[in-house]
């Protein structure tokens, strides 16, 4: 704490009571090759001229976290280390706690040397069923030979907000049920046995086939037939036509909906009318689609996902030029939306480092 009175020329960084505060940085990770959608969306959300040069496709600002959909990891509260060496690097992040991961597009050889001083973080294979880990996991990389960044919490539980997903060969038709799984994931529930689903956009059925793996009904709908194996599994039925021409009254009048799903390929406009429809229809079910654009992504589209009561919009790992839109009403039929700075309460926030 420095002392106030009477300093002519008071330090930009203390307060008028003179308590120095520590400056806020948030660093965001993009997808390989969506770089520019990250930089574009940060930009328009206000942090652009926070933005340092990119790191990779690391987008580091000097400002509180904002929304970001297409970061995959953003890193919380991310604080500069000054380090004397290797050793000196590996004891400052071991001291704040035990898993860290690091993303390395400069000074590989130096990181490499630091990363061989931490716990070994394995990133597991996840089987089918099994949740998100949820020790905490913090994010580094070397800004300069001498210059950690490090973000104790991070968005993503899993490294680089990239999960490992067992492949399930034999089963589902397509690999589209990956996102769909990653999705689940980022929920944290997944629909369970004699929950109902209907799944807009469902052929061939990787998503169809997910749902009733886990157990749920599904009503698929798509102009496209299913797969005859994911047609042929109990609780799943086909209609075929389109989706846009389906009156959700008609599906609710056979019971309440648990899940909504779409992966309609269709353009973002009409999906977003497609779901304030469905959305209003079925006040107690969980949204999971997915927003696909054609050409250059349209951000002003992406506004308007964003403003659906309770939606978090996100790109996931298993998501190419598209993003997913969650709405997570839970169990109790609850809208969830989060808070921006990624932590559930304040208490959660983690320990400083070590100065
Ligand atoms: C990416 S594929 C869906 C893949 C599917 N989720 C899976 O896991 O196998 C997109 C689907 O949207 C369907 N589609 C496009 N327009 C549609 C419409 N108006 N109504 C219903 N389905 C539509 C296509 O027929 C196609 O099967």
């Amino acid at each position: 704490m420095r002392q106030s009175g009477g300093d002519p020329d008071p330090d930009p960084t203390s307060d008028a009571a003179g308590n120095v505060a520590t400056p806020v940085i948030t660093a965001y990770l993009a997808a390989e090759g969506f770089e520019d959608e990250l930089r574009t969306e940060l930009v328009r959300a206000g942090v652009g001229a926070a933005m340092r040069p990119a790191h990779g496709r690391l987008f580091v600002t000097d400002a509180p976290a904002v929304d970001a959909a297409w970061s995959l990891d953003t890193w919380f509260d991310a604080v500069e280390l000054p380090v004397a060496s290797i050793a000196d690097a590996a004891r400052r992040l071991r001291a704040v706690q035990r898993n860290w991961v690091g993303y390395h597009p400069l000074h590989r050889g130096r990181a490499a040397l630091i990363a061989e001083r931490l716990p070994s973080v394995s990133g597991r294979v996840l089987a089918l069923g099994e949740p998100a880990p949820t020790a905490p996991l913090g994010s580094w990389t070397l800004l300069e030979p001498g210059l950690v960044l490090a973000a104790a919490r991070c968005s993503s539980p899993f490294p680089n907000g990239e999960p490992a997903l067992a492949e399930l060969r034999h089963g589902p038709p397509s690999r589209a049920y990956r996102k769909l799984w990653e999705a689940l994931l980022r929920l944290g529930r997944r629909p369970g046995p004699g929950e109902r689903c209907v799944d807009l956009g469902a052929s061939p059925g990787g998503w169809t086939w997910l749902l009733s793996e886990l157990g749920a009904d599904v009503l698929a709908v798509d102009r496209a037939p299913l797969d005859p194996s994911v047609a042929a599994r109990p609780g799943v039925r086909w209609q075929g036509g389109s989706a846009f021409g389906l009156d959700p009254a008609t599906v609710l009048r056979e019971g309440p909906l648990d899940w909504v799903c779409s992966d309609i390929a269709c353009y973002p406009d009409r999906l977003a009318g497609l779901l304030e429809r469905w959305l209003d229809a079925a006040p107690e079910a969980t949204f999971i689609a997915t927003v696909k654009f054609q050409g250059p992504t349209d951000h002003a589209a992406c506004d308007r996902f964003r403003a659906l009561p309770g939606a978090t919009l996100v790109h996931l790992a298993h998501n190419r030029h598209e993003l997913t839109v969650l709405v997570d009403r839970g169990p109790t039929g609850r809208a969830d939306p989060g808070r921006a700075d990624g932590y559930r309460t304040d208490r959660d926030r983690p320990a400083p480092f070590s100065r």
